[in-house]
């Protein structure tokens, strides 16, 4: 047990949750049981004719995100999926779910904090160099030959924070965006946690919008986190 009475599993996923989110945004890792727990049978019906990893996958991410809602007061009866992608959170709510296969873990924050969320997970070496071609852009794969982890990891990072990045503009926006459309820069590589830059090059209604976001690795996941302070596009900032 850790120093607050916490397993050393539950320590590693708070200290993994700190930093990845600014106070405020609940982070809650799947626990083993959440996998296989079934959902509500409004939930289950998305799930037909659904190959057994993803009944997991979705199963895992929906337990995480309403023990996250739990912890900021909202027990929504459904969670179910948004017709764009994504998740059609409760009134109140903001949140993001990944899941990885073996890994899956959801944010959620309460609506007045932030515009939206996006959050990412993906195994340390998910992008591959011929993949990395396809991901990353040019100065992208550059800046990778001065990283202090293998490419791999960092074209992984680069994969990730763009997801992240789609996860939480996309339910605002509807406004599609591709591997080549946006642009991350990682400026102090550190090989456990810290920030990064993605800046849309694209034309459109987000050309140029530049965000921040967070990245931290486990032992073996790269995850990445994007919480937007205000509309991308009206600018509008949560009412509080
Ligand atoms: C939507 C997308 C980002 C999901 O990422 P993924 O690696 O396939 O899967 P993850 O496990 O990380 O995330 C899946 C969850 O994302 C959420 N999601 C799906 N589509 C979404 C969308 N349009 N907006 C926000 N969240 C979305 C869902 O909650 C989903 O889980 P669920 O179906 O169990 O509810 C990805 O499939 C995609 O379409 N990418 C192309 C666009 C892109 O990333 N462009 C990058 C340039 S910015």
């Amino acid at each position: 047990m850790g120093a607050a009475g916490l397993t050393p599993g539950v320590c590693a996923a708070v200290r993994t949750g700190r930093s990845l989110f600014p106070r405020g945004v609940v982070f809650t890792e799947a626990a083993a049981a959440m996998w296989e727990q079934p959902l509500p049978v409004a939930e289950e019906q998305h799930l037909a004719g659904a190959v057994p990893r993803r009944i997991r996958e979705f199963r895992a991410g929906r337990h995480s995100a309403r023990a996250g809602l739990a912890r900021i007061g909202l027990r929504p009866e459904l969670l179910l999926p948004a017709p764009g992608g994504g998740v059609r959170w409760p009134s109140g709510a903001v949140g993001s779910i990944s899941h990885s296969g073996r890994y899956c873990a959801a944010a959620v924050a309460p609506a007045a904090l932030a515009a939206g969320i996006g959050f990412d997970a993906a195994q340390r070496t998910t992008v591959t160099e011929v993949m990395a071609r396809a991901v990353c852009r040019p100065e992208e794969l550059d800046r990778c030959e001065r990283d202090p982890y293998p490419a791999e990891e960092r074209a992984t990072l680069v994969f990730s924070a763009k997801e992240a990045l789609y996860k939480a503009l996309h339910p605002l926006t509807g406004v599609p965006l591709g591997f080549q459309d946006v642009t991350v820069t990682v400026p102090a590589a550190r090989l456990t946690s810290g920030r990064f830059w993605a800046r849309v090059l694209a034309p459109g209604p987000l050309s140029g919008l530049r965000v921040q976001g967070r990245y931290a690795f486990t032992a073996t996941e790269v995850l990445t986190s994007v919480v937007l302070s205000h509309h991308p596009t009206t600018g509008k900032e949560p009412t509080r």
